[in-house]
C-alpha cells in the first residue's frame, strides 16, 4: 500500500485524488548495531533509499503528482540537485504527464541523472546553482500553467510527513534525536510537522529535539545567512538559499533542536564508516547526520544512551563516482585458481 491509501485520513485528499502509488513509503528503520555502540547510543537508521526512485522525496512526490491530477495539470516541473528530478521523472512517466527538470549543470551525481533520462523527462542542465534553477522553474512554470513540484509545493511535505509516522509506529514512541540532512530544508520542516500532527491527534506524548546537519561549505542555516556559492561533495545539499528555512528554524526552535554543520572529509569518513561498519551504503549527503553525531560525541556534546533516528534519505548507488573515489580498485587475477588461493591466504 501507498503513501496515499495508508495514510489517507491524515492526508489532505478527497475522493477525487487518484490513488497512485510506485510502492513508496513503509521503507524499513533499522538498528545500526555497530555504530550505535561507536557512540554509545541506540542508533536507528531509516532507510528510505528503499523507496522506488531511490529516496525519501517519493513520499511527497506522490502526493504533489496525484494533486496536480487531480487539477487537471498538463505538465510537471522541477529544480533539482538530482533526486526529486528523478522522483518527479518517474512518477510523471507512471501518470502519463510530460515532466520537466532543470539540474545544475555538472553537479548531478551520475545516477540521479541516468534515472531523470531514463524515465523519459525532458532534462535541462542550467549552467548555475540550484538555487538559481530553482527560480527559473518557478518562473517557467508560472507563465507556462505547469505545476511546480519542488517542495514550495505543499503536497510534497504533506507526504513526507509519513516518515515521521512510520518511525512513531516503529519504535512505538518518538525518539530522543531526530538527525537529518538539511538542503532545501524542506524535510526536516515535513518531519517536525508530522511528529506534531501525531502527537496532536494522541498517537505520540512528547515530542523530540530536531537535529539538522548541513554540508560546512553549503550551511546557511548554521551561518544564518544565504550562502551564495555553495560548494560540497554531498551534491544533493549543494544549496545556499533553502526554500523553507523559515519553516526548518522554527522545527529546530520549537523543539530545542540545533544546525550543525560538517565538512567533507567529515562526511565521507562517516559515509565510509556506515557502509564497512553498517552494512548500509548511502550517499554522500545522507551521512551528514552520522558525520554530525561522530562530531558532537568527540566534543562531548552526545549524551549517552539516548535513541536516534537517522535519516538516511539516499540510495549510495546514487553516486557511485564518489564512492568510487574513496575506495581500492578490484584485485586482478587470472583465471586461475592458484592466484585466487593467493589473494586468500591474505
Ligand atoms: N538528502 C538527499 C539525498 C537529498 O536529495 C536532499 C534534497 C536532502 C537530503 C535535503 O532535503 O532539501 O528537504 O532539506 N534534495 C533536493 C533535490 C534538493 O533536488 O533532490 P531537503
Amino acid at each position: 500500500m501507498g503513501v496515499i491509501e495508508k495514510y489517507a485520513h491524515l492526508l489532505p485528499v478527497t475522493e477525487k485524488t487518484p490513488r497512485i502509488t510506485l510502492g513508496e513509503g513503509s521503507t524499513p528503520l533499522v538498528h545500526v548495531d555497530n555504530i550505535s555502540k561507536l557512540l554509545g547510543i541506540e542508533l536507528w537508521a531509516k532507510l528510505e533509499g528503499c523507496n522506488p526512485s531511490g529516496s525519501f522525496k517519493d513520499r511527497g512526490m506522490v502526493m504533489a503528482v496525484a494533486k496536480a491530477l487531480e487539477d487537471g495539470a498538463k505538465a510537471l516541473v522541477c529544480a533539482s540537485t538530482g533526486n526529486t528530478s528523478a522522483s518527479a521523472a518517474a512518477y510523471a512517466a507512471a501518470a502519463g504527464v510530460p515532466c520537466y527538470v532543470l539540474l545544475p549543470a555538472g553537479k548531478v551525481a551520475l545516477g540521479k541523472l541516468a534515472q531523470a533520462l531514463m524515465y523519459g523527462a525532458t532534462v535541462v542542465a542550467v549552467k548555475g546553482n540550484f538555487d538559481r534553477a530553482l527560480e527559473m522553474a518557478r518562473s517557467a512554470a508560472e507563465s507556462k500553467g505547469f505545476a511546480i513540484v519542488n517542495s514550495v509545493n505543499p503536497y510534497r511535505l504533506w507526504g513526507q510527513r509519513s516518515g515521521a509516522w512510520e518511525i512513531c509506529e516503529a519504535l512505538g514512541r518518538v525518539p530522543d534525536w531526530h538527525a537529518i540532512p538539511v538542503g532545501n530544508a524542506g524535510n526536516i520542516s515535513a518531519y517536525w510537522a508530522g511528529y506534531k500532527q501525531y502527537k496532536e491527534i494522541g498517537r505520540i506524548d512528547r515530542l523530540q529535539r530536531m537535529m539538522g546537519f548541513q554540508a560546512a561549505g553549503a550551511a546557511p542555516l548554521v551561518t544564518g545567512k544565504p550562502c551564495p556559492n555553495p560548494e560540497t561533495v554531498a551534491t544533493a545539499i549543494r544549496i545556499g538559499n533553502p526554500v523553507s528555512a523559515h519553516l526548518a528554524k522554527e522545527a529546530v526552535a520549537q523543539s530545542s533542536g540545533e544546525f550543525n554543520s560538517v565538512t567533507d572529509e567529515e562526511i565521507l569518513a562517516a559515509q565510509k564508516l556506515l557502509s564497512s561498519k553498517g552494512g548500509l551504503f548511502a550517499e554522500p549527503a545522507s551521512c551528514a547526520p552520522l558525520a554530525g553525531l561522530i562530531k558532537l560525541k568527540n566534543e562531548g556534546r552526545l549524551p549517552a544512551g539516548i535513541t536516534v533516528t537517522m535519516i538516511l534519505t539516499g540510495n549510495g548507488l546514487k553516486d557511485p563516482d564518489t564512492a568510487m573515489s574513496q575506495v581500492g580498485r578490484p584485485i586482478e587475477i587470472g583465471d586461475n585458481i592458484d592466484e585466487l588461493l593467493e589473494v586468500m591466504r591474505g
